[in-house]
C-alpha cells in the first residue's frame, strides 16, 4: 500500500526546491544553481522493506545525483545506498551502490542502467535485516567531483536548471521505533519474516545477468586498492 508524503516524510533540505503533489501522491526534489533538496522519512525503523518509485532528471543529466538511502542514527553508522549519477544528454546513468557498516564504506559497485531511468516511473527496493534504528533519506545534488562527472570533464549545464526528479508509491514495510514500543506493520510480521526475505532462484539469476551485463565497477575485484586483502565479505559467493 502505498503512503502519503504528506504524512511518511519531512522535507529536511532545500525548503521549497521540493514540493508534495497530487495530494501527497508525488515528491519531486529539484536542484538549481543555488542548492540541491532532501526528505527524510518521519519514522524510525527496526527492520523492513522499503520500496520508492522514482524518474530520473531527463535530458541533459551530467554532475547530478539523485539518491535513496537507508542510515543508521548514531555514530558509527549502518547504511545502504542508491545513487544515481547523472550524464549528457542521450548518455545513459551510472547507478552507484555503497553500503556502510559500523561507520566504514568503501563498498561500492557501479552498474550502467539497461533502461532509461528518466522516461518513466522505476521501483528501487532496500531490504534491511539487521536491528539497528534506520531512517530512509533521499537528496538531489549537484556536484563537480570527479567520480560523478569522468574525472570532472562533463559539465553540469546551469542553464537547463532546475533539475528534478520525481517520487511517488513510497513504501515503508517494516517496524517503526516509537516511545510506546516499537509497531510493526502487517506485512512486517516479525523478524523471522525479514530474515527468510531474499531472492529466490530466479531473481539470483536476473542479479548474476545485471552483474555479468552491466556491472562496471565492483570493489571485491578492485585488489590494487586493498593490498592487505580484499574485504572479508567478498569472499561469500553471492559477491
Ligand atoms: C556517461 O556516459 C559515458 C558513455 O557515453 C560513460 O562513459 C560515462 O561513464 C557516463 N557517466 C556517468 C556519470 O554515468
Amino acid at each position: 500500500m502505498a503512503g502519503n508524503f504528506f504524512q511518511d516524510v519531512d522535507i529536511n533540505f532545500g525548503g521549497p526546491r521540493a514540493q508534495i503533489l497530487n495530494g501527497g501522491q508525488v515528491l519531486t526534489l529539484s536542484l538549481d544553481n543555488s542548492s540541491g533538496s532532501g526528505f527524510q522519512s518521519k519514522n524510525q525503523y527496526l527492520f523492513g522493506r522499503f520500496d520508492v518509485q522514482l524518474k530520473l532528471i531527463p535530458g541533459n543529466s551530467a554532475g547530478t545525483v539523485t539518491t535513496f538511502y537507508l542510515s543508521s542514527i548514531g555514530s558509527a553508522h549502518d547504511e545502504i545506498d542508491f545513487e544515481f549519477l547523472g550524464n549528457a544528454s542521450g548518455q545513459p546513468y551510472t547507478v552507484h551502490t555503497n553500503i556502510y557498516a559500523q561507520g566504514k564504506g568503501d563498498r561500492e559497485q557501479q552498474f550502467r542502467l539497461w533502461f532509461d531511468p528518466t522516461s518513466a516511473y522505476h521501483t528501487y527496493t532496500i531490504l534491511w535485516n539487521p536491528l539497528r534504528i534506520n531512517v530512509i533519506n533521499s537528496f538531489i545534488y549537484g556536484t563537480p567531483d570527479d567520480w560523478a562527472t569522468q574525472g570532472g570533464r562533463v559539465k553540469s549545464d546551469w542553464t537547463k536548471a532546475p533539475f528534478t526528479a520525481s517520487y511517488r508509491n513510497y513504501n515503508a514495510n517494516g517496524c517503526v521505533v516509537s516511545a510506546s514500543g516499537n509497531s510493526c506493520s502487517s506485512g512486517a510480521l516479525n523478524n523471522q519474516t525479514w530474515q527468510t526475505q531474499g531472492l529466490d532462484a530466479n531473481g539470483r539469476n536476473r542479479i548474476r545477468w545485471v552483474q555479468q551485463s552491466y556491472m562496471i565497477y565492483n570493489y571485491c575485484a578492485d585488489v590494487q586498492r586493498f593490498p592487505r586483502g580484499l574485504p572479508r565479505e567478498c569472499k561469500l559467493p553471492r559477491f
